[in-house]
């Protein structure tokens, strides 16, 4: 097996097809057995779409004009990542992609040329990619400048953290074990982590691990979640006795999270669109033990599935852009085109709407989404607030976070969290006349 040969195919399903680089590799990586190759097959796949828009340019560089041929032009791309970025010998590097090459003689003898050319003139060629802001910074250049125009102090960081490789974090199940004597069965596996001081539940490894060295995890003690999406059961505050509904819920990381922090709930009803990943919560809460009801549904139309019961609680975990987890999905710098904001922005306007006569008086509505721009957040809050006089927006006093007009703002990067934003809005109670 040639592990660049399967890389690059991963990548031009990605690249010309348009597919989701993890639903890619799941695909390919069936077909791997050896727990190294699929490793190195991940780590380029991985690391191409991360450095893409650098690689592209460099690529650029060294051909008179473009690959029209879209398996050679992600094999190119996997030979310029190894010789860059990772510590492959230059010259097994070199061969080895060659050889990946070596059904098409035409794209064998250019892919050689190329890449010894690239390590003969590398450090030229590098220069002239850092004076080019989209290879620079590895982004498109729509994002970069709709992340400056939003954040122009911050834009940097939050460029430069989406090119990162993010933590991985545990979410410890308190209500089986603490998170002091999970952090003990841990080291117990030579597994190093910390605890992280403003988010009860969490632990943030200092390496991944597979989820099969996790102590206790398929017995529920414990789930990957990043900080971020934990602060959510906490603000939503869940009471013994609540109704509560998680819409838009799937795969179920935060309805695993509610039920995990209260225990006696009158009942929870998850929501999503999407039956396969609706099967995906089931098998969540399965091996968690946990129990809800989940609802395959449209949570812009709660008329075809709404038992006309209001609810105290409501999570709207809203579809969304989600560029504050580009460093746990890189391809989303590739697929996500700017248009796609404005729909994504009146599908989120549609379902708050929907679903806010299903709050009961008194109650409280907390609005996700892993996006860093204002647009999905604190602008989409705001109209809400201006067309809804029952809303009343109440402020996040947390150690984390920026405030903006409305809503609390977690930028990429921050304590080593997911880009997210969280706002929570109270339903005035009935007046009485
Ligand atoms: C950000 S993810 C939710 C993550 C989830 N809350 C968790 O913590 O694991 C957004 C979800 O919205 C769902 N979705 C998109 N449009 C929807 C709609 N109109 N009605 C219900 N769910 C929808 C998607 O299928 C996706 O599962």
């Amino acid at each position: 097996m040639n592990t660049r040969l399967v890389a690059a195919k991963v990548l031009s399903r990605v690249l010309q097809d348009g597919q989701s680089l993890t639903a890619a590799l799941d695909n390919a990586l069936l077909a791997v057995e050896s727990v190294k190759d699929r490793a190195f097959i991940q780590a380029l796949c991985y690391g191409v779409c991360r450095q893409y828009h650098r690689l592209d340019f460099i690529l650029s560089q060294l051909l008179d004009k473009p690959l029209k041929d879209a398996d050679v032009k992600a094999l190119a791309l996997v030979g310029l990542y190894q010789l860059n970025f990772m510590r492959v010998k230059p010259h097994a590097a070199v061969s080895e992609t060659v050889l990946a090459a070596r059904k098409k003689p035409w794209a064998k003898s250019l892919i050689n040329a190329l890449l010894r050319t690239y390590l003969r003139e590398q450090e030229g060629l590098e220069r002239k990619a850092d004076k080019f802001q989209v290879a620079a910074l590895s982004h498109p250049d729509w994002l970069i400048k709709q992340i400056e125009q939003d954040w122009p102090e911050q834009a940097l960081t939050i460029l430069q953290e989406n090119n990162q490789q993010p933590p991985m974090v545990l979410r410890v199940n308190l209500s089986k074990t603490s998170r002091e004597d999970y952090l003990q069965l841990l080291a117990g596996q030579d597994i190093a982590g910390e605890s992280v001081s403003f988010c009860p539940s969490a632990i943030k490894l200092d390496k991944p691990a597979p989820v099969d060295l996790l102590p206790g995890f398929a017995g529920g003690l414990v789930s990957v979640q990043d900080t971020a999406a934990q602060l959510a059961a906490g603000l939503l505050d869940v009471q013994p006795g609540h109704r509560v509904l998680d819409v838009c819920a799937a795969p179920g990381g935060k309805t695993a999270h509610i039920l995990e922090t209260q225990p006696q709930l009158k009942e929870l009803v998850a929501v999503d669109i999407d039956e396969a990943r609706m099967q995906r919560v089931s098998e969540n809460l399965q091996r968690l033990n946990l129990q809800a009801k989940l609802v395959v549904g449209d949570a812009a139309n709660p008329s075809s599935w709404w038992d006309g019961q209001s609810f105290d609680r409501i999570l709207l975990d809203a579809p969304c852009s989600a560029l504050g987890v580009i460093r746990r999905h890189p391809d989303i710098k590739l697929l996500r085109r700017a248009e796609d904001i404005g729909q994504l922005q009146a599908l989120q306007k549609s379902i708050l709407q929907a679903i806010w006569p299903l709050l009961a008086p008194g109650g409280l509505l907390l609005y996700a989404t892993c996006s860093v721009l204002k647009q999905e957040n604190e602008r989409q809050v705001q109209a809400f607030l201006v067309e809804h006089a029952d809303a009343v927006e109440l402020s996040i006093d947390a150690d984390w976070g920026i405030s903006g007009i409305c809503g609390h703002q977690i930028l990429t990067g921050e304590s080593a969290m997911d880009g997210f934003y969280y706002a929570l809005l109270s339903k005035s109670p009935k007046q009485h006349v």
